[in-house]
């Protein structure tokens, strides 16, 4: 068989571990057959505008541990769906069979897809036009149910459990409380995680609707024990019992059209006259997603990419790199995103947190309320 070109990109927002899957892809595919790679710039968009770089051993060394994507991210550019301009009007339109013939031109055998479920779609919808796609699944949330962990949680966690200590010393300085919003949309996994790491008093998942005067129970105990601050953690999609999620923005052109963003403020404002403390939010942002990657986010970033190249070796496309009971495996693109119409995601909803599973039970346990 002769040379086999591949192509990767990277869809979605970034999550720290995807540079590692690069580089271990690019190894593990050389060290398999006789290959060489490509890297689609910003996602599917490079697919489109045949923008793209040279992946080989010197372009992919020194970024095992560096955060981003060194092919950058896009969460706008579905080709199925896209924005061009047509006679000075914005039109959507379906360009996937240009990307095609694009990757057909620079003799592309397969595609390797790295994303959530958004990019992911669109990897299955290439799939049924025949192109030889492998997924790998990406986000910092740990919400995709197709797969145990996903690389990038880990830093995340570590991320918002340094800050959570950090926060300790200056609200305990103060007698302060701070309200630190924490990302995962309406999953509470990494503020359940990082918030038994970093000594949270409060954490508030979407899962276990809250309640304001939970809270404020918990700020006067601790008042009463002598511990005069109080870190309340709180997932950005978390809803106060008989309310909603507060949502920042709603984006137009996005598959997450939803904006989280201001449920610690909203909390801050609620908690301050029913408390004898200040009451301060701090939203960490996009702090929890960049900088390094974890080790431990690196070595299953690895084992991602290597069971990709694995994949590509044995010719088996049309599936999502997935790691089950510990073992990294395969699952079909259609099981994980279903067998609905092109473009519609039909399969499952979000991985979320069991409100009675034993996590929540250790918070509880070490003293952790959820406020409800
Ligand atoms: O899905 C990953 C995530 O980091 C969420 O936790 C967060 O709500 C969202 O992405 C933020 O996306 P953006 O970078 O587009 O603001």
């Amino acid at each position: 068989m002769g040379k086999k070109k591949i192509a990767v990109l990277t869809g979605g927002g970034d999550a720290p571990g995807l540079n590692a899957v690069i580089y271990s892809l690019v190894r593990a595919c050389h060290s398999m057959m006789d290959c060489e790679l490509i890297g689609y710039k910003f996602g599917y968009r490079g697919m489109y505008t045949n923008d793209f770089r040279t992946l080989d051993l010197n372009s992919t060394s020194g970024i095992l541990h560096k955060g981003g994507s060194m092919l950058y991210n896009s969460n706008k550019d579905n080709l199925f769906n896209y924005t061009v301009e047509e006679n000075g009007k914005k039109v959507k339109k379906d360009v996937s069979d240009i990307a095609i013939q694009n990757m057909k031109n620079e003799g592309v055998d397969v595609l390797v897809v790295l994303g959530g479920d958004g990019t992911l779609t669109s990897a299955r919808d290439f799939a049924r036009k025949g192109i030889n796609v492998i997924g790998v699944p990406k986000t910092i949330d740990n919400d995709l149910p197709a797969t145990e962990t996903t690389f990038g949680f880990d830093t995340a966690v570590n991320i918002v459990a340094d800050n959570l200590g950090r926060l300790h010393t200056t609200a305990e300085s103060h007698h302060r409380v701070i309200v630190v919003e924490i990302m995962g949309r309406s999953a509470g996994w990494i503020c359940l995680h990082a918030g038994i790491a970093g000594s949270a008093d409060v954490i508030l998942i979407p899962e276990i609707p809250y309640t304001i005067q939970g809270i404020v129970d918990k700020i006067n105990q601790r008042d009463a024990a002598g511990r005069p601050f109080t870190i309340v953690a709180v997932t950005e999609g978390a809803v106060e019992k008989e309310g909603s999620a507060v949502i920042g923005k709603v984006v137009e052109d996005s598959p997450d059209a939803i904006r989280f963003g201001g449920v610690a403020d909203q909390i801050a404002h609620k908690l301050e006259p029913l408390v004898r403390h200040e009451v301060r939010a701090c939203v960490l942002g996009h702090i929890q997603r960049g900088g390094d990657t974890s080790p431990a986010d690196r070595v299953l970033s690895a084992r991602y990419g290597t069971k990709a190249a694995e994949l590509i070796r044995d010719r088996l496309f049309g599936n999502m790199v997935c790691l089950k009971d510990g073992h990294m495996d395969a699952i079909s693109l259609e099981d994980v995103l279903g067998r609905g119409e092109m473009g519609e995601t039909s399969k499952g909803g979000a991985k979320t947190v069991d409100p009675n599973g034993e996590l929540v039970n250790v918070a509880r346990s070490l003293g952790i309320t959820f406020a409800d």
